[in-house]
């Protein structure tokens, strides 16, 4: 193999990361997960899992990764043929997960045309509007279509350069915009019960299912569980610090998932949308605020949506990007190969998953497409991705080597390394296995426990399977 290349400096490590983890996961799915979980207590636990669960697993990914300087599965490997299936399962868990995010990406590129044609005109029916959009069979796939061919243009290409120069412009304009919609939230009467529902812990309205959806949100927003951050470590030259790197990244997340929810919930309060909308609640409470505006509103939802969209972007090509590697490196394949490969098994996965939403298509336990894939990833693979990243760096690697992996041999101070070792050896595989059973438990109630349980036996049969791959 070729002299392996690396980031060109720091900043791009941190936007590529960081690119990855800030999404539809912290725009679309961390306000509606809080709302359908009641809100301050989820938020709450959920923000306790980033920093002692999410912060110590990404480290941990970053190591794993720069120790052997190999994506995913070769990291594993490289190390024992026999931890082959947790890098297997990583990219398993990428397919899935490219199974319901273009259909969303391609929401998001819809909306940018929709505040265009009246969506703003009539306030009153927008949550109808996309109601009829998403169960609509052609519509959203077609857009689905247009999403996932960004994709593959841009990874096609190989190095990612026109998508990061897009996304440094793009994500501070996100950030801007996340922000303006809070001051305006915020501003409108009766907004502060929004705050409260965000910030107020209830721990009535806690059960098992929502301490998983907790640890779920923070893998998947985190983009933690299955590989990706041990890539991007596996580019890192060996001087830079793994632990500041993993702290931006972290912080940077949490900071746009928690403006994301500034910039919704107030709003929300104000104009009486419930709560637990689903996952229609950006598409619906984003689009009422600007339509008070006026035509300055209909600019702001215009760059609102083509920021979301780009953010989405920035974090589906790392997803594409997984499992083309993993044909490229492991099976031999010419990148356009691997990558016509790779998204023709995820076409046929969105579009099970849009049609899903119609209530068109195979149901497996009563569950749709859409939901099999995001329940299978968010509350079991990335989880159980956590669960084996962290038996590997705490149990797999010998404590000198990951404390000098860390700690750039010594060269750089880790006073907590003693803490965060104990954390990935001991009490987040603990942890984590306390909260999904919890959740699985809990999930027969919900109907989710059969589809959990298929999780499980999927798990299994990769780690029988994968000595093979
Ligand atoms: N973290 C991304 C987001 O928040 C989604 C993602 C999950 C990307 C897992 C890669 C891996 O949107």
């Amino acid at each position: 193999m070729a002299k392996r290349e690396n980031w060109g400096s720091k900043l791009g490590f941190i936007m590529a990361a960081a690119g990855s983890a800030v999404g539809l996961g912290n725009i679309w799915k961390f306000p509606y997960t809080a709302g359908e979980n009641g809100g301050g207590a989820f938020v709450l636990i959920y923000l306790f899992f980033v920093v002692v669960i999410g912060f110590s697993v990404m480290l941990a990914e970053f190591a794993v990764g720069r120790r052997k300087q190999l994506a995913a599965v070769g990291a594993f490997k490289s190390e024992d043929r026999r931890w082959t299936f947790a890098g297997a399962l990583g990219v398993l868990s990428a397919l899935l997960i490219m199974g319901f995010y273009p259909v969303v990406g391609g929401w998001s590129l819809a909306y940018v045309s929709k505040v265009f044609t009246g969506l703003l005109n009539a306030p009153e029916a927008i949550a109808s509007t996309f109601d009829s959009f998403i169960t609509n069979p052609l519509v959203p796939l077609m857009w689905m279509v247009a999403y996932l061919i960004l994709n593959i243009v841009i990874v096609v290409r190989g190095i990612s350069t026109g998508i990061e120069k897009a996304g440094k412009v793009l994500m501070p304009l996100l950030f801007g915009i996340l922000i303006a919609i809070s001051i305006k939230g915020l501003t409108l009467p009766g907004a502060m019960a929004g705050m409260e529902f965000l910030f107020k812990p209830d721990f009535s309205v806690v059960d098992p299912s929502v301490i998983l959806a907790a640890l779920g949100q923070a893998f998947f927003s985190l983009s933690l569980g299955m590989g990706i951050m041990i890539t991007y470590g596996s580019y890192l030259p060996k001087q830079e610090n793994l632990v500041s790197n993993a702290a931006i990244v972290t912080v940077m997340d949490t900071a746009v998932a928690l403006l994301a929810g500034i910039a919704m919930f107030p709003a929300m309060f104000a104009f009486g949308i419930a709560p637990a909308q689903g996952p229609g609640l950006v598409f619906v409470v984003v689009p009422t605020i600007f339509a008070e505006m006026g035509g300055v509103g209909t600019i702001f939802a215009a760059l609102f949506f083509i920021a979301l969209s780009v953010a989405a972007l920035t974090s589906s090509v790392s997803l594409l990007e997984v499992v083309v590697a993993y044909f490229i490196d492991e099976k031999g394949f010419s990148r356009p190969k691997a990558v016509v490969v790779s998204s023709s098994i995820m076409v046929v996965l969105c579009v099970l998953a849009s049609l899903s939403l119609g209530g068109v298509g195979p149901k497996v336990f009563g569950t749709g497409a859409f939901d099999i894939f995001d329940l299978l990833t968010d509350k079991i693979f990335l989880a159980f991705g956590g669960f084996f990243v962290s038996i590997f760096a705490g149990w797999k690697l010998s404590k000198s080597d990951l404390q000098n992996e860390v700690t750039n041999n010594g060269s750089i101070k880790f006073g907590l390394f003693g803490i965060w070792y104990a954390l990935v050896k001991y009490i987040i595989p603990l942890t984590i296995l306390w909260v999904a059973f919890g959740g699985i438990r809990d999930g027969f109630e919900s109907g989710a426990g059969p589809i959990m349980i298929i999780g499980l036996l999927i798990i299994a049969i990769t780690a029988v399977f994968s000595k093979k791959l």
